[in-house]
C-alpha cells in the first residue's frame, strides 16, 4: 500500500430480522434462534464490532465483551473516562460517536473489515458507509419494536443460502441466509 494512501476498512452490517423488519422487542431479540448465533459468530469472529450501547447492553454479562473480536460501543452517556468506561463496560471500547467507533475499529488490528452488529440506530448511520450486509431472514412476523433499515434499490442480493425455500431451525423456526451488496455507481 503506497504509505500515502489513506488506510481503509469494509464496513460490513450484519442482523437477523423478521419479515416485518423486526430485529428487537424489550431490548432482546424476539426469537431464540442458536444456529444463527453460530453464523454471527463465524462471520464476525477475529473482526472489530462496533455497536450501539443498548445492543451491548442486550448480551447477558457473561457474554459480553463478544470473544475474540474487539467491541466497540458507542454512547453518549457511558463515560469517557477511560478508567470509568472501562468499568461500565468491562472489556469494550467506548466511543462517543459512529465514526470513531470506525476509526477505533481500523486502529485494533489493522484488520481490513469491520462488522456494524446493531441496533437500529447504528444500522441507520452505517448505512451510507456499509458495502455489505449479511441478513438473516425469519419467516415470521414478530411483534417488536426495533426494526433493521430498508435496503433500497443501491442494494442487490448477491447470496441466498438455500438458494429456495428455507431451512428449519432445531426448534421449528423457518430462515434462510442473505447477502447484499451496494451496486457500483456508474455514473460518474
Ligand atoms: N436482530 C438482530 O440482529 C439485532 C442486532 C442488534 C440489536 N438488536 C436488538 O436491537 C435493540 C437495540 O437497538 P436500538 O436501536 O434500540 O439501540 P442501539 O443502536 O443498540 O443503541 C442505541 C444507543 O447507542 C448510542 N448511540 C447511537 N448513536 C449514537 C451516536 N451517534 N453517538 C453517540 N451514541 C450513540 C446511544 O447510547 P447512549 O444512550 O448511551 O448515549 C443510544 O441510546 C435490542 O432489542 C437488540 O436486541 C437486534
Amino acid at each position: 500500500m503506497n504509505p500515502d494512501d489513506e488506510p481503509t476498512i469494509r464496513v460490513g452490517m450484519i442482523w437477523a430480522q423478521g419479515l416485518n423488519g423486526v430485529i428487537g422487542r424489550d431490548g432482546t431479540m424476539p426469537w431464540h434462534l442458536p444456529e444463527d448465533l453460530r453464523h454471527f459468530r463465524e462471520l464476525t469472529v477475529n473482526h472489530p464490532v462496533v455497536m450501539g450501547r443498548r445492543t451491548w447492553e442486550s448480551f447477558p454479562e457473561q457474554f459480553r465483551p463478544l470473544p475474540d473480536r474487539t467491541n466497540i460501543v458507542v454512547s453518549r452517556t457511558l463515560t469517557m473516562d477511560d478508567e470509568i468506561a472501562t468499568q461500565q463496560a468491562p472489556g469494550a471500547v467506548v466511543v462517543p460517536d459512529f465514526q470513531s467507533g470506525l476509526n477505533a475499529a481500523l486502529e485494533s488490528d489493522g484488520l481490513d473489515q469491520v462488522w456494524v452488529i446493531g441496533g437500529s440506530s447504528i444500522y441507520e448511520q452505517a448505512l451510507d458507509v456499509a458495502t455489505v450486509v449479511e441478513r438473516t431472514l425469519i419467516n415470521a412476523e414478530p411483534e417488536g419494536d426495533t426494526y433493521a433499515p430498508e435496503l433500497d434499490e443501491s442494494w442487490q442480493r448477491t447470496r441466498v443460502e438455500p438458494a429456495e425455500g428455507w431451512v428449519r431451525s432445531r426448534e421449528g423456526l423457518e430462515y434462510r441466509y442473505e447477502r447484499w451488496e451496494r451496486v457500483e455507481n456508474n455514473d460518474d
